[in-house]
């Protein structure tokens, strides 16, 4: 219910790479630096990159992925100067985000990722393989085996660089044959990875399936329990943030968002739906599970990103859409006034929104009595008798059956004020 919602007071837990101090917390690994980025069109300069990444720490989140390194000497910039500013700074509950750099499997990759992270107080390498029988076959032409060594090597050699925490992706994890998977990344976990992350790269997973193969893996894998499992689900078929869920209710302790749900193609699981999930359902539906993220810096952190990637956000997205706290209909009107409960489960101010109608009535061709009547009144706006009253309902409804995107408050002045002439 809306007054129990969101306050997250909890402490984070201590930070140490492959292990969760508490059971409960679940670790928000940002990648709209990254992964957000892929989404065509969206190419960031490296000071909005800065930009969002102190924002992204404002909003608590554990761990920065600040770009792929070896991309464009553009992107190496940019991860090292978030690595050295952002990656040294410490929020208010005295907790430094870490800065993350993607690798393929390849040394020269996992280097300059190295190179680019190592001076944040807190860096770490993600290095990722594909382990699907489409990709090795068609893409790598590389057998099991060969997979199998390219990641061992890969892991071992950022061990040797001198990086600690170690993230392992087998790239379209969603499709790949899970006891190929244990083998692989048993044999990581050995060479010192930290986190396992699980890419549904291609988003083609149901939650059951998502879930149930974390589930496996936690179980089958040898040296599991010395690891924290993460989720990275594309959103090719709408279900990234159910699938990133389905990911926590199964043990995963990490999951990769973006803000927005920007990302390659269809995108990623979008922050704000999976942290404001875990928020409101965490204790009752997903064992306790809670995050770090302070939910009133949403929405300025969602204006940011949809301004310098111009990846507009659709106006009905859940939690940061311009009608996601709106209300048209009459029946929703009329129960908004009486209690916001009736149709809201969580308040907009929660999430930093606060809107000019307090009620978040959108007056439109499904409006109700209640709700025009409350709006003309709050524009200091009279009616003397009922009647007088019903005439100028029937005449807004004329206006807002023909008005595309609503009936602003000047039409409705308008329309009073020339005696119920047809506004515009
Ligand atoms: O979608 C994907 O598989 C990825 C990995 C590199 C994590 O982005």
């Amino acid at each position: 219910a809306r007054s129990q919602v969101l306050v997250n007071s909890a402490s984070r837990p201590e930070y140490i790479p492959g292990l969760i101090s508490d059971p409960n917390y679940v670790r928000i690994f940002d990648t709209t630096l990254r992964d957000g980025e892929q989404s065509p069109g969206a190419t960031l300069t490296s000071n909005e990159k800065l930009d969002i990444a102190k924002k992204l720490t404002a909003l608590g989140v554990d761990i920065i992925e600040a770009g792929f390194p070896i991309a464009s000497n553009d992107d190496f910039n940019a991860v090292s100067r978030i690595a050295k500013e952002v990656g040294n700074m410490v929020d208010d509950t005295g907790y430094s985000p870490v800065i993350c750099g993607l690798s393929r499997a390849a040394k020269r990759d996992i280097e300059v990722a190295w190179d680019a992270v190592r001076h944040a107080r807190r860096p770490r390498v993600h290095t990722f393989i594909a382990t699907s029988e489409i990709h090795m076959k068609d893409k790598l032409r590389m057998t099991q085996d060969e997979v199998v060594a390219k990641a061992i090597e890969a892991v071992s050699f950022a061990k040797s660089l001198g990086c600690e925490d170690i993230e392992f992706s087998p790239e379209d994890a969603g499709r790949s044959d899970p006891e190929f998977l244990y083998r692989v990344l048993g044999a990581v976990i050995e060479a010192g990875a930290t986190t396992l992350n699980i890419p549904d790269t291609t988003g083609w997973c149901l939650p059951n399936e998502f879930g149930g193969l974390i589930a496996m893996l936690r179980e089958n894998t040898p040296g599991a329990d010395k690891v924290v499992f993460s989720t990275h689900c594309q959103n090719d078929l709408g279900l990234s943030t159910a699938n990133s869920l389905a990911g926590v209710a199964n043990g995963a302790r990490q999951v990769e968002c973006t803000i927005n749900g920007i990302g390659e193609r269809a995108g990623n699981a979008s922050l704000e739906e999976v942290v404001m999930a875990i928020a409101m359902k965490g204790d009752t539906q997903l064992g306790g599970a809670y995050t770090g993220i302070s939910p009133i810096h949403i929405t300025s952190t969602s204006r940011m990103v949809a301004q310098y990637s111009g990846m507009v956000v659709q106006p009905h997205k859940a939690i940061v859409g311009a009608n996601a706290f709106q209300h048209e209909s009459g029946i929703h009107q009329d129960g908004m006034l009486k209690s916001k409960a009736t149709y809201e489960i969580m308040s907009p101010e929660t999430i930093g929104l606060s809107r000019e109608d307090d009620a978040g009535i959108a007056l439109g061709k499904h409006s109700g009595r209640h709700a025009v009547r409350t709006r003309m009144t709050s524009l200091g706006l009279q009616f003397t008798t009922n009647e007088e009253f019903d005439s100028f309902f029937d005449r807004f409804k004329t206006v807002a059956e023909r008005r595309k995107g609503g009936v602003a408050d000047e039409d409705m002045e308008a329309l009073y004020n020339d005696g119920f002439g047809v506004a515009g």
